[in-house]
């Protein structure tokens, strides 16, 4: 156990979260990022969590000459990378950024990674690879037919990576299938902190509690679920990251390629999240019926069997903890702002 892990994306939402759980399980990890979508000042945060010298590369992963230094300098053992766009609208509407950042990114990472003779890689992929579900729970071999631009740059990259290590079985990589994260470090030093605006669920109804929305919208109430409201599975970002950990320890003892569904393994609707919510924070939040969001699917919730049995990992923490978590971490960057 140990070493050094490059963290693309580690100033972002998962990057941030994975870089203490690795510190914290006694790796080095180094953070690189270009603050796309997130900001420097989750570094003096990550240090002061950790207690490490967190090295900071600034950097876009496309930038070959960036990554060739950042190799050269750093005796890297291992790689997460988290680094890329996920706003699905956005995606529809710019699918060449979309490409261009996660697949061209992707590309440039696992070149460099080559160069520089690194062979173990964790990629952050997504449930949204599923499309719409068959069946729920959903495990891995279930049928891929990505509904959005963003699923399609995340399948394509697992596919790229798919045939890499087909190509050289030295290679030892991790396809990571996120549900949905939610949450924040219990500490309340670090959390979603996204400077576009939140699309996902649980930043939107700490908006609403913290008074910086008037309400939810809630989108669908005609779903064939229990309560009619869009079922997911939401997953503790420290679960989450903790998954990134157990099966960086899994690659050491094994080469080929893993692909692992990261989910608590239950779903939860939209309305049982906003009560959730409102228990967390102590207070009612305004909701209004919407139209069903296009793209949306009623149903999606993983089957985390294959992780559970492959990395002895499993996903603990209940809604309660995420928006308890969750608004903690909107309490105290608040009084920050
Ligand atoms: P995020 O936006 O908070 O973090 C992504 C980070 O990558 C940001 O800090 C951003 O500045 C950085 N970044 C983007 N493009 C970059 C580039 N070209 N070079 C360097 N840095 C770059 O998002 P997140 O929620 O932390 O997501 C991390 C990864 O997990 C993404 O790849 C995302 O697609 C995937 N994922 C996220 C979720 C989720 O619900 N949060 C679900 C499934 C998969
Ligand atoms: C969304 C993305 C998915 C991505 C994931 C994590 C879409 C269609 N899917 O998943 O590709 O991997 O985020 O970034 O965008 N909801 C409301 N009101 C809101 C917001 C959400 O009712 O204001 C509902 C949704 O309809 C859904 C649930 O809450 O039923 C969760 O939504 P969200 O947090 O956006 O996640 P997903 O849609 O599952």
């Amino acid at each position: 156990m140990g070493g050094t892990v490059l963290v693309t994306g580690g100033a972002g939402y998962v990057g941030s979260h994975v870089v203490v759980a690795l510190a914290r399980a006694g790796y080095a990890p180094i953070v690189l990022d270009n603050f796309a979508n997130s900001s420097a000042t989750v570094l003096p945060r990550l240090k002061h969590l950790t207690g490490a010298e967190l090295p900071l590369i600034a950097a876009d992963v496309r930038d070959r000459a960036a990554l060739a230094h950042t190799f050269s300098t750093h005796a890297i053992d291992a790689v997460v990378h988290c680094a890329g766009l996920k706003a699905v609208g956005e995606g529809e509407a710019q699918p060449l950024a979309y490409y261009d950042n996660n697949v061209g990114g992707s590309i440039a990472l696992a070149q460099a990674m080559i160069a520089a003779g690194v062979n173990t890689l964790i990629f952050s992929s997504s449930a949204t690879v599923y499309g719409q579900p068959e069946r729920n729970p959903v495990p891995e071999d279930a049928p891929l037919r990505p509904a959005s631009v963003y699923g399609r740059t995340k399948r394509a990259v697992e596919l790229i990576l798919e045939d890499l290590a087909a190509a050289d079985a030295s290679w030892r990589i991790g396809l990571l299938r996120y549900f949905n994260p939610a949450g924040a470090d219990a500490s309340g030093e670090i959390g979603e902190a996204p400077t576009n605006v939140p699309n996902n669920l649980v930043p939107i109804l700490a908006d609403v509690a913290a008074g910086r929305r008037p309400c939810v919208d809630v989108f669908g109430d005609d779903y064939p679920t229990a309560d009619g409201t869009g079922v997911r599975d939401y997953i503790h970002i420290t679960d989450l990251a903790a998954g990134h950990v157990a099966a960086l320890a899994h690659l050491a003892r094994q080469s080929g390629v893993i692909t692992l569904n990261l989910g608590i393994g239950r779903g939860c609707s939209v309305l049982e999240v906003i009560a959730a919510f409102e228990r967390a924070c102590g207070k009612p939040l305004a909701r209004r019926a919407a139209p069903r969001r296009p793209g949306d699917i009623a149903i999606c919730c993983a089957d985390p069997a294959r992780a559970n049995a492959l990395l002895g990992w499993r996903a603990g923490l209940d809604l309660d903890a995420i928006c308890a978590d969750a608004w903690r971490w909107q309490v105290n960057s608040g009084r920050r702002a």
